[in-house]
């Protein structure tokens, strides 16, 4: 039996009893009430009416690869944007224009660029997720962020309304945009500016950003840096310096490579790395009194927990 039951109009893109595991890069996550895959603004707005209607709250899931979700049945709905996937390409002299729906995935985006010999998405070069995720993170390196190549954002309001910002009506920050502050407000599609280069400079600018990234583990289950960077100073080398490495809980370890990820290192479980994540947060507070902030964002943790 479904926690929820979604009027009849919507089974095309409303699943039930879907674990989101394999969604997750930790591959982590239990049975939402239900998944949302909206494949317009359209479906988002139907369904933002009706989840208000029944009283039910919700989340949103791109790639997957910044989050935590907890496991067994949570009673919220998921949307999931992997509905949200056109890409549409305009090019005007010398700068290329990609509108590209939330789910896409930086990793499809960049692999087009670098065909095309368009320049300017070179940072995400071995990044997961999708361009809604990251935008809403301001995902990036030390050589860019996403504020750097973002023209648009088209989001749905609350209200069901759509609306079409210019990247100048947005605030960025380190890891922020100002976007997430309205809460159950769903970015749907962007627009981004790239500009017309050649494959051989943008694959050498991708290697060098690859390169620079040598000390970050790779190849296992992990969702990236665990906490954003304290003003001024390195959550991996405070970790690091807190003796954090040599932490394991149940099948969740600390990288032996770098302190800032958490590797789901043998069917580690979210109570396994969340368990972790405050070890080495409560770590670095006794030995720096520095409290970091998480990166990653939580989906279906009460609250208590996050305490
Ligand atoms: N360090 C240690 N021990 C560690 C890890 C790091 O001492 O275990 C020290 C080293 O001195 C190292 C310095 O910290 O040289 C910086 O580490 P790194 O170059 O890995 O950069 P970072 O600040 O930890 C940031 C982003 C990464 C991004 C890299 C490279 C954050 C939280 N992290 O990492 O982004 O890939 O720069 O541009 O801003 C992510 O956001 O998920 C992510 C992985």
């Amino acid at each position: 039996m479904p926690l929820l039951s979604a009027p009849e109009r919507f089974s095309g893109f409303v699943a039930y009893d879907r674990p989101v595991a394999t969604l997750t890069t930790w591959g982590v996550g239990g049975t939402p009430g239900c998944l949302i895959s909206p494949r317009n603004n359209g479906e988002i707005a139907d369904s933002l009416a009706w989840l208000r209607t029944e009283g039910v709250s919700f989340e949103v899931l791109g790639g997957g690869s910044n989050v935590l979700i907890a496991e067994g049945e949570f009673p919220i709905a998921l949307f999931h944007t992997r509905g949200l996937c056109g890409t549409d390409v305009s090019i005007v002299k010398n700068e290329v224009f990609i509108e590209c729906g939330a789910g896409v995935t930086l990793r499809s985006l960049f692999s087009l660029a670098l065909r095309s010999g368009w320049s300017g998405l070179e940072f995400t070069a071995g990044i997961p997720g999708t361009v809604g995720g990251a935008i809403l993170g301001n995902a990036g390196t030390r050589e860019g962020d996403m504020r750097d190549v973002v023209s648009e954002v088209e989001t749905v309001e609350p209200d069901g309304s759509v609306r079409r910002w210019t990247a100048r009506e947005i605030v960025w920050d380190y890891r922020r945009c100002a976007l997430t502050e309205v809460k159950g407000r769903i970015l749907s599609s962007a627009k981004l500016k790239l500009a017309v280069s050649s494959r051989e400079s943008v694959f050498e600018a991708a290697r060098a950003s690859v390169l620079a990234r040598n000390g970050q583990p790779r190849g296992v289950k992990s969702a990236g840096c665990v906490f954003k960077n304290p003003p001024g100073d390195n959550a991996g080398r405070l970790l690091d310096a807190s003796g954090c490495k040599s932490f394991s809980i149940g099948g969740a370890r600390v990288s032996p490579v770098h302190a800032n990820f958490i590797e789901n290192y043998t069917g580690a479980s979210a109570e396994d790395i969340l368990s972790l994540m405050f070890l080495c947060r409560e770590r670095v507070f006794e030995h720096f009194g520095v409290e970091l902030e998480f990166e990653v964002k939580f989906i279906g943790i009460p609250m208590e927990r996050l305490r």
